[in-house]
Protein backbone atom coordinates (compact mmCIF):
# COMPACT_ATOMS: atom_id res chain seq x y z
CA UNK A 1 0.00 0.00 0.00
CA UNK A 2 1.50 3.18 -0.93
CA UNK A 3 1.43 5.89 2.00
CA UNK A 4 -1.13 8.18 1.86
CA UNK A 5 0.27 12.20 1.33
CA UNK A 6 -0.12 14.33 4.31
CA UNK A 7 -2.39 16.32 2.78
CA UNK A 8 -4.79 13.28 1.65
CA UNK A 9 -5.43 12.30 5.05
CA UNK A 10 -5.56 15.71 6.35
CA UNK A 11 -8.77 16.54 3.74
CA UNK A 12 -10.37 12.87 4.90
CA UNK A 13 -10.32 14.95 8.72
CA UNK A 14 -12.09 17.48 7.98
CA UNK A 15 -14.49 16.36 5.49
CA UNK A 16 -17.57 17.91 4.71
CA UNK A 17 -19.99 17.21 7.44
CA UNK A 18 -17.77 15.45 9.64
CA UNK A 19 -15.68 16.30 12.54
CA UNK A 20 -13.55 14.11 15.20
CA UNK A 21 -14.22 12.44 18.27
CA UNK A 22 -11.55 13.05 20.81
CA UNK A 23 -11.32 9.48 22.76
CA UNK A 24 -7.81 10.04 23.73
CA UNK A 25 -8.37 10.45 27.86
CA UNK A 26 -5.02 9.62 29.67
CA UNK A 27 -5.75 6.83 31.84
CA UNK A 28 -6.05 9.55 34.45
CA UNK A 29 -8.53 11.91 32.98
CA UNK A 30 -10.74 8.61 31.81
CA UNK A 31 -10.71 7.26 35.69
CA UNK A 32 -12.17 10.98 36.13
CA UNK A 33 -14.82 10.56 33.96
CA UNK A 34 -15.81 7.04 34.91
CA UNK A 35 -15.34 8.45 38.90
CA UNK A 36 -18.58 10.73 37.74
CA UNK A 37 -20.16 7.46 37.09
CA UNK A 38 -19.15 4.94 39.47
CA UNK A 39 -17.41 2.78 37.72
CA UNK A 40 -13.93 1.12 38.40
CA UNK A 41 -11.81 2.28 35.66
CA UNK A 42 -9.33 -1.03 34.52
CA UNK A 43 -8.40 -1.91 31.01
CA UNK A 44 -11.74 -4.17 30.08
CA UNK A 45 -13.86 -0.66 31.19
CA UNK A 46 -11.64 1.57 29.28
CA UNK A 47 -12.12 -0.79 26.56
CA UNK A 48 -15.56 -1.56 26.83
CA UNK A 49 -16.62 2.04 27.02
CA UNK A 50 -14.45 2.77 23.50
CA UNK A 51 -16.16 -0.08 21.71
CA UNK A 52 -19.66 1.19 22.76
CA UNK A 53 -19.00 4.45 20.95
CA UNK A 54 -16.83 3.47 18.44
CA UNK A 55 -19.81 0.97 16.96
CA UNK A 56 -22.38 3.26 17.52
CA UNK A 57 -24.71 2.90 14.20
CA UNK A 58 -23.63 5.40 12.00
CA UNK A 59 -20.72 7.14 13.51
CA UNK A 60 -19.30 7.94 10.39
CA UNK A 61 -21.85 9.90 9.14
CA UNK A 62 -20.55 12.35 11.18
CA UNK A 63 -16.90 11.22 12.29
CA UNK A 64 -14.32 11.62 10.26
CA UNK A 65 -11.05 10.74 12.33
CA UNK A 66 -10.98 9.43 15.88
CA UNK A 67 -7.92 10.10 18.23
CA UNK A 68 -7.12 7.31 20.53
CA UNK A 69 -4.90 6.91 23.60
CA UNK A 70 -1.74 4.71 23.48
CA UNK A 71 -3.91 1.60 25.48
CA UNK A 72 -6.96 2.40 23.06
CA UNK A 73 -4.80 1.75 20.06
CA UNK A 74 -3.73 -1.41 20.84
CA UNK A 75 -7.13 -2.32 22.17
CA UNK A 76 -9.96 -4.94 20.20
CA UNK A 77 -13.52 -4.74 19.34
CA UNK A 78 -15.59 -7.74 21.32
CA UNK A 79 -15.20 -9.21 18.00
CA UNK A 80 -11.69 -9.27 17.84
CA UNK A 81 -10.41 -6.55 15.71
CA UNK A 82 -8.15 -4.16 16.41
CA UNK A 83 -9.61 -0.95 16.62
CA UNK A 84 -7.60 1.43 14.52
CA UNK A 85 -8.26 -1.28 11.77
CA UNK A 86 -12.20 -1.65 12.91
CA UNK A 87 -12.32 2.30 12.51
CA UNK A 88 -10.73 2.48 9.04
CA UNK A 89 -13.07 0.00 7.79
CA UNK A 90 -15.41 2.58 8.11
CA UNK A 91 -13.41 5.25 6.75
CA UNK A 92 -12.55 6.72 9.66
CA UNK A 93 -9.29 7.80 9.92
CA UNK A 94 -7.39 6.64 13.22
CA UNK A 95 -4.83 9.14 15.17
CA UNK A 96 -3.01 9.01 18.47
CA UNK A 97 -2.35 11.45 21.30
CA UNK A 98 1.53 11.27 21.91
CA UNK A 99 2.19 13.99 24.03
CA UNK A 100 2.98 12.80 27.64
CA UNK A 101 1.14 15.73 29.42
CA UNK A 102 1.41 19.04 30.58
CA UNK A 103 3.98 19.29 33.77
CA UNK A 104 5.11 21.90 35.70
CA UNK A 105 7.61 24.50 34.07
CA UNK A 106 10.85 24.96 35.94
CA UNK A 107 11.29 28.36 37.30
CA UNK A 108 7.66 29.62 36.37
CA UNK A 109 5.29 28.91 39.33
CA UNK A 110 1.15 28.36 37.62
CA UNK A 111 2.99 27.48 33.89
CA UNK A 112 3.51 24.06 32.31
CA UNK A 113 5.19 22.62 29.43
CA UNK A 114 4.31 19.50 27.54
CA UNK A 115 6.50 17.09 27.20
CA UNK A 116 7.02 13.72 24.94
CA UNK A 117 9.42 14.84 22.34
CA UNK A 118 12.25 11.92 23.87
CA UNK A 119 11.86 8.93 21.41
CA UNK A 120 9.23 10.67 19.46
CA UNK A 121 10.32 9.25 16.12
CA UNK A 122 10.66 5.89 17.25
CA UNK A 123 7.24 6.24 18.51
CA UNK A 124 5.83 7.64 15.81
CA UNK A 125 7.04 4.81 13.89
CA UNK A 126 5.34 2.23 16.01
CA UNK A 127 1.75 4.27 15.90
CA UNK A 128 2.00 4.49 12.19
CA UNK A 129 2.88 0.69 11.99
CA UNK A 130 -0.38 0.16 14.16
CA UNK A 131 -2.47 2.18 11.74
CA UNK A 132 -2.36 5.57 12.84
CA UNK A 133 -2.48 8.57 10.54
CA UNK A 134 -2.98 11.24 12.54
CA UNK A 135 -1.22 12.15 15.75
CA UNK A 136 -2.06 15.13 18.50
CA UNK A 137 -0.24 17.09 20.71
CA UNK A 138 -1.54 19.75 23.34
CA UNK A 139 0.38 22.11 25.09
CA UNK A 140 -1.56 24.07 27.80
CA UNK A 141 -2.12 28.14 28.33
CA UNK A 142 -3.50 28.95 31.82
CA UNK A 143 -4.39 33.11 32.53
CA UNK A 144 -4.53 33.76 35.83
CA UNK A 145 -2.01 37.55 37.43
CA UNK A 146 0.85 37.46 36.05
CA UNK A 147 0.73 34.82 33.71
CA UNK A 148 1.17 33.51 30.52
CA UNK A 149 4.34 34.09 30.40
CA UNK A 150 5.82 35.12 26.93
CA UNK A 151 9.23 32.39 27.75
CA UNK A 152 5.77 29.40 28.88
CA UNK A 153 4.51 30.69 25.22
CA UNK A 154 7.39 30.56 23.20
CA UNK A 155 8.34 26.97 24.90
CA UNK A 156 5.34 25.31 24.16
CA UNK A 157 5.03 26.32 21.00
CA UNK A 158 8.72 25.67 20.45
CA UNK A 159 7.88 21.70 21.25
CA UNK A 160 4.42 22.35 19.49
CA UNK A 161 6.43 22.59 15.88
CA UNK A 162 9.10 20.06 16.88
CA UNK A 163 6.49 17.69 17.53
CA UNK A 164 4.97 18.64 13.86
CA UNK A 165 7.47 18.44 12.38
CA UNK A 166 8.48 14.95 13.79
CA UNK A 167 4.89 13.78 12.42
CA UNK A 168 5.45 15.36 9.01
CA UNK A 169 8.64 13.28 8.54
CA UNK A 170 6.90 10.05 9.63
CA UNK A 171 3.74 10.38 6.87
CA UNK A 172 1.68 11.14 9.86
CA UNK A 173 -0.71 14.41 9.52
CA UNK A 174 0.08 16.37 13.03
CA UNK A 175 -3.10 17.92 15.05
CA UNK A 176 -1.61 21.17 16.28
CA UNK A 177 -3.11 22.04 19.86
CA UNK A 178 -2.26 25.24 21.63
CA UNK A 179 -5.39 25.05 23.99
CA UNK A 180 -5.71 28.58 26.08
CA UNK A 181 -7.48 27.02 29.43
CA UNK A 182 -11.21 28.48 29.89
CA UNK A 183 -10.29 27.93 33.88
CA UNK A 184 -10.45 31.40 35.39
CA UNK A 185 -12.68 34.62 35.96
CA UNK A 186 -11.19 36.81 32.69
CA UNK A 187 -12.79 38.47 30.20
CA UNK A 188 -13.26 37.32 26.55
CA UNK A 189 -10.75 40.26 25.60
CA UNK A 190 -8.37 39.04 27.69
CA UNK A 191 -8.87 35.64 26.06
CA UNK A 192 -8.35 36.82 22.59
CA UNK A 193 -5.12 38.97 24.03
CA UNK A 194 -3.77 35.73 25.11
CA UNK A 195 -4.91 33.72 21.92
CA UNK A 196 -3.64 36.05 19.37
CA UNK A 197 -0.02 36.05 21.59
CA UNK A 198 -0.21 32.21 21.26
CA UNK A 199 -1.13 31.68 18.12
CA UNK A 200 1.33 34.40 16.40
CA UNK A 201 4.21 32.13 18.15
CA UNK A 202 2.65 28.82 16.79
CA UNK A 203 2.68 30.19 13.74
CA UNK A 204 6.24 31.79 14.02
CA UNK A 205 7.57 28.01 15.39
CA UNK A 206 6.07 25.97 12.72
CA UNK A 207 7.61 28.40 10.22
CA UNK A 208 11.43 28.03 11.66
CA UNK A 209 10.92 24.43 12.22
CA UNK A 210 9.70 24.08 8.22
CA UNK A 211 6.67 23.05 9.00
CA UNK A 212 4.79 22.18 5.41
CA UNK A 213 0.87 24.49 6.99
CA UNK A 214 -0.85 21.84 3.81
CA UNK A 215 -0.31 19.29 6.04
CA UNK A 216 -1.47 19.93 9.71
CA UNK A 217 -4.45 20.47 11.62
CA UNK A 218 -4.93 23.20 14.00
CA UNK A 219 -6.94 22.11 17.15
CA UNK A 220 -7.16 25.87 19.16
CA UNK A 221 -9.64 27.27 22.17
CA UNK A 222 -12.30 29.30 20.86
CA UNK A 223 -12.06 32.47 22.10
CA UNK A 224 -14.29 33.13 25.05
CA UNK A 225 -14.99 34.32 28.35
CA UNK A 226 -13.50 32.33 31.73
CA UNK A 227 -15.39 29.85 33.31
CA UNK A 228 -15.72 32.17 36.57
CA UNK A 229 -16.02 35.48 34.41
CA UNK A 230 -19.39 37.52 35.76
CA UNK A 231 -19.81 39.27 32.07
CA UNK A 232 -20.40 36.26 29.83
CA UNK A 233 -19.79 36.98 26.23
CA UNK A 234 -22.86 36.07 24.04
CA UNK A 235 -22.28 33.20 21.91
CA UNK A 236 -22.07 36.20 18.65
CA UNK A 237 -19.82 37.60 20.52
CA UNK A 238 -17.64 34.35 21.01
CA UNK A 239 -17.58 33.47 17.18
CA UNK A 240 -16.89 37.05 16.18
CA UNK A 241 -13.76 37.40 18.60
CA UNK A 242 -13.06 33.66 17.73
CA UNK A 243 -12.85 34.85 13.99
CA UNK A 244 -11.17 37.57 14.19
CA UNK A 245 -8.57 35.87 15.93
CA UNK A 246 -7.94 33.58 13.56
CA UNK A 247 -8.37 35.67 10.63
CA UNK A 248 -5.46 37.05 11.97
CA UNK A 249 -2.91 34.48 12.49
CA UNK A 250 -3.70 31.20 10.86
CA UNK A 251 -2.68 31.13 6.88
CA UNK A 252 -5.05 29.84 4.25
CA UNK A 253 -2.64 27.22 3.66
CA UNK A 254 -3.65 25.35 6.54
CA UNK A 255 -6.28 23.17 5.49
CA UNK A 256 -8.89 22.89 8.36
CA UNK A 257 -8.96 23.97 11.76
CA UNK A 258 -10.71 21.60 14.57
CA UNK A 259 -11.94 23.15 17.51
CA UNK A 260 -11.79 21.50 21.19
CA UNK A 261 -14.52 21.94 23.24
CA UNK A 262 -12.49 23.00 26.78
CA UNK A 263 -15.69 22.37 29.24
CA UNK A 264 -17.91 24.36 27.08
CA UNK A 265 -21.21 22.55 27.42
CA UNK A 266 -22.42 20.29 24.23
CA UNK A 267 -25.15 23.19 23.06
CA UNK A 268 -22.82 25.86 23.59
CA UNK A 269 -20.20 23.90 21.88
CA UNK A 270 -22.30 22.90 18.94
CA UNK A 271 -23.58 26.93 18.71
CA UNK A 272 -20.59 28.49 18.31
CA UNK A 273 -19.35 26.31 16.23
CA UNK A 274 -22.55 27.01 13.91
CA UNK A 275 -22.63 31.03 14.15
CA UNK A 276 -18.86 30.56 13.07
CA UNK A 277 -19.74 28.57 9.80
CA UNK A 278 -22.76 30.59 9.40
CA UNK A 279 -19.84 32.87 7.88
CA UNK A 280 -18.81 33.05 4.44
CA UNK A 281 -15.68 33.32 2.38
CA UNK A 282 -13.52 31.42 5.30
CA UNK A 283 -10.07 30.37 3.76
CA UNK A 284 -10.46 27.00 5.62
CA UNK A 285 -12.74 24.61 6.54
CA UNK A 286 -14.10 24.67 10.59
CA UNK A 287 -15.02 21.61 11.89
CA UNK A 288 -14.55 20.25 15.38
CA UNK A 289 -12.28 17.59 17.57
CA UNK A 290 -14.67 17.39 21.10
CA UNK A 291 -14.24 15.01 24.06
CA UNK A 292 -16.46 16.13 26.91
CA UNK A 293 -19.03 18.47 24.21
CA UNK A 294 -19.09 14.70 22.31
CA UNK A 295 -18.82 12.25 25.30
CA UNK A 296 -20.78 13.37 28.42
CA UNK A 297 -24.42 13.07 27.42
CA UNK A 298 -23.15 9.56 26.12
CA UNK A 299 -21.48 8.91 29.57
CA UNK A 300 -23.89 10.31 31.84
CA UNK A 301 -26.91 7.95 29.65
CA UNK A 302 -25.10 4.84 29.79
CA UNK A 303 -24.14 5.32 33.13
CA UNK A 304 -21.17 2.14 33.15
CA UNK A 305 -24.01 0.24 33.12
CA UNK A 306 -24.65 -3.49 30.84
CA UNK A 307 -28.15 -3.00 29.04
CA UNK A 308 -27.79 1.09 28.82
CA UNK A 309 -25.27 1.04 25.73
CA UNK A 310 -28.12 1.43 23.35
CA UNK A 311 -28.87 4.91 25.08
CA UNK A 312 -24.96 5.77 25.85
CA UNK A 313 -24.71 5.39 21.54
CA UNK A 314 -28.16 7.17 21.10
CA UNK A 315 -26.37 10.88 23.23
CA UNK A 316 -22.76 10.61 21.59
CA UNK A 317 -24.87 9.91 17.57
CA UNK A 318 -27.40 13.23 18.81
CA UNK A 319 -24.09 15.05 19.26
CA UNK A 320 -22.15 14.23 17.19
CA UNK A 321 -24.99 15.11 14.35
CA UNK A 322 -25.52 18.40 15.79
CA UNK A 323 -21.77 19.23 15.26
CA UNK A 324 -22.43 17.79 11.54
CA UNK A 325 -24.87 20.51 11.22
CA UNK A 326 -22.91 23.39 13.01
CA UNK A 327 -20.11 22.50 10.20
CA UNK A 328 -22.56 24.02 7.78
CA UNK A 329 -24.23 26.20 10.20
CA UNK A 330 -27.36 24.21 10.44
CA UNK A 331 -27.82 23.77 14.26
CA UNK A 332 -29.66 26.34 16.45
CA UNK A 333 -29.83 26.35 20.37
CA UNK A 334 -32.34 23.95 21.11
CA UNK A 335 -32.35 21.53 18.03
CA UNK A 336 -31.08 18.35 20.19
CA UNK A 337 -34.30 18.13 21.75
CA UNK A 338 -36.42 17.28 18.97
CA UNK A 339 -33.45 14.97 17.16
CA UNK A 340 -34.25 12.01 19.22
P1 LIG B 1 -12.34 18.62 25.05
O1 LIG B 1 -13.20 18.82 23.83
O2 LIG B 1 -13.02 17.88 26.16
O3 LIG B 1 -11.67 19.90 25.49
O4 LIG B 1 -11.17 17.64 24.63
C1 LIG B 1 -10.53 17.84 23.42
C2 LIG B 1 -9.11 17.47 23.53
O5 LIG B 1 -8.64 16.65 22.78
C3 LIG B 1 -8.30 18.13 24.55
O6 LIG B 1 -6.95 17.84 24.35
Amino acid sequence: MSAESLESIAAAMIAPGKGILAADESSGTIKKRFDKINLESTAESRRGYRDLLFSTPDMAKSISGVILYDETLRQKTAAGVPFPTYLASMGVVPGIKVDAGAKALAGFPNETITEGLDGLRERLIEYYGLGARFAKWRGVIDIGAGFPTAYAIHANAHALARYAALCQEQKIVPIVEPEVLMDGAHTIERCEQVTNDVLAEVFAQLHAAGVRLEGIILKPNMVISGKQCTQRATPAQVAAATLRCLKRHVPGAVPGIAFLSGGQSPAEAALHLSLMNASKNLPWQLTFSYGRALQDAALTAWGGKSGNEAAGQREFARWARMNSLARTGGYQAGMEQQAA
